[in-house]
C-alpha cells in the first residue's frame, strides 16, 4: 500500500503546486514510484507545470464512472522517471459539490494505486471535501507564506482540519458530531471539553484522534524581510490553540527562477537545479522521505 502525503493550504498561491510537483519530481528521480494526484478545483494545474497540456484522461473519467479504476487515468511522464499524473479537471470538477459516496470511492482507491507514494495537491481553502481529503493521508503537508493573510487563512485551515480529524472519530450521526459541527470554537481544547459534555468519555476518543494528528509545514516565498519572530509567532500560536505540534518540513526562499521554470512549463529542480529555491525543495524532499520511511515502519509493525 502506498504512502500517501496530502498538501494543503489556507490561502490559494502559497506555493502547494510548487511543492508537490517538484516533490513528486525529485522524489521519482530517487527511484520511489510516486503518482501526483491533482484535485484542485478550478486551479488544476500541475500536468502544465511538467509542460503537459492534454492528457488522454482525467480526473473527471474516474467520477462520472467511465473509467472504473483510478491507476487507469494516470499518464506516465517517461522524462520524469515514470512519475504518474492524475490530472485535475478544472471546469467540470467540482469537488465542492462532490457527492459522499463518490469521495469514499475516490479515497478507497487512492489507497489502492500501485504506488509506493501518492502525494495528494487537495488545493486551497476550507470546503469540506478539501478537508477530508486533506486528514484522510498518511502524512499532511500545509504550505504558507508568512504574509499576514496567509497565517490568518493557515491557521483557519488548520483548525478546522484539527476539527475534522476530531469528528472522523465519530459517526457522522453521532450527537457529538452535530453538535461540534453546529458551533464554531477558538481553541481545540474548548472541542473536547464539549464533546464530553455532550456524551461523558467522548473527550478522550477526541483526543485519541489527534494523537498522531502531526501536520507538516513549509513555508514557502520567504524573502529576507520576514523576521524569525513571524515563524516563531505562527507555530506558536497553533501549538498554544490547537494543542498539535507543527514540525517544520523546510523554508523555501522567494525565488524569480520559480517564475522562469514555470514560464518554460518545467518543474524548478529541473530548469534551475542550483538556484536558492531548488536546493530547498531538495531539502525538502529529504526530510519529507525521512517521514515517509518512518510511517513504513510503523505500518510495518
Ligand atoms: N518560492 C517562490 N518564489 C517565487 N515565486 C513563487 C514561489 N512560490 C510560488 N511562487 C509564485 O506563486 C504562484 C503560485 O504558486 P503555486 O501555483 O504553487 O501556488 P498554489 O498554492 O498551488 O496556488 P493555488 O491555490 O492557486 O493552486 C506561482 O505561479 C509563482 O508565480
Ligand atoms: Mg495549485
Amino acid at each position: 500500500m502506498p504512502i500517501i502525503v496530502s498538501v494543503g493550504s489556507g490561502k490559494g498561491g502559497t506555493g502547494k503546486s510548487l511543492v508537490a510537483s517538484n516533490v513528486a519530481a525529485i522524489l521519482s528521480a530517487k527511484g520511489e514510484n510516486v503518482y501526483l494526484l491533482d484535485l484542485d478545483v478550478g486551479g488544476a494545474d500541475a500536468h502544465v507545470l511538467y509542460g503537459l497540456f492534454k492528457t488522454e484522461h482525467t480526473l473527471t473519467d474516474f467520477l462520472s464512472g467511465r473509467i472504473s479504476h483510478l491507476d487507469e487515468v494516470a499518464t506516465t511522464l517517461q522524462s520524469f522517471h515514470g512519475l504518474k499524473l492524475i490530472v485535475g479537471t478544472g471546469e467540470t470538477l467540482r469537488t465542492a459539490n462532490m457527492p459522499y459516496g463518490t469521495k469514499k470511492r475516490l479515497i478507497k482507491q487512492i489507497r489502492h494505486l500501485s504506488a509506493d507514494i501518492v502525494i495528494v495537491d487537495v488545493g486551497a481553502g476550507t470546503n469540506l471535501n478539501t478537508l477530508d481529503f486533506f486528514i484522510a493521508s498518511d502524512i499532511q503537508v500545509c504550505v504558507s507564506t508568512l504574509d499576514p493573510t496567509s497565517i490568518l487563512d493557515f491557521y483557519r485551515f488548520l483548525k478546522l482540519a484539527t476539527i475534522r480529524k476530531v469528528l472522523s472519530s465519530f459517526l457522522a450521526r453521532d450527537e457529538v458530531t452535530k453538535a461540534i459541527s453546529q458551533r464554531d470554537f477558538q481553541k481545540i481544547d474548548e472541542v473536547l471539553e464539549f464533546a464530553d459534555k455532550v456524551k461523558p468519555g467522548a473527550g478522550e476518543v477526541a483526543k485519541r484522534a489527534l494523537e498522531d494528528f502531526t501536520p507538516a509545514l513549509i513555508l514557502n516565498q520567504v524573502r529576507s524581510g520576514n523576521s524569525a519572530m513571524d515563524r516563531i509567532k505562527l507555530k506558536h500560536v497553533v501549538t498554544r490553540f490547537l494543542g498539535i505540534e507543527l514540525p517544520e518540513l523546510g523554508v523555501i526562499p522567494w525565488d524569480e527562477k520559480v517564475i522562469e521554470a514555470i514560464r518554460s512549463y518545467m518543474p524548478v529542480v529541473e530548469y534551475a537545479p542550483e538556484s536558492k529555491a531548488s536546493l530547498a525543495l531538495r531539502d525538502v524532499g529529504r526530510s519529507l522521505l525521512a517521514l515517509i520511511n518512518k510511517k513504513r515502519a510503523e505500518m510495518e509493525r
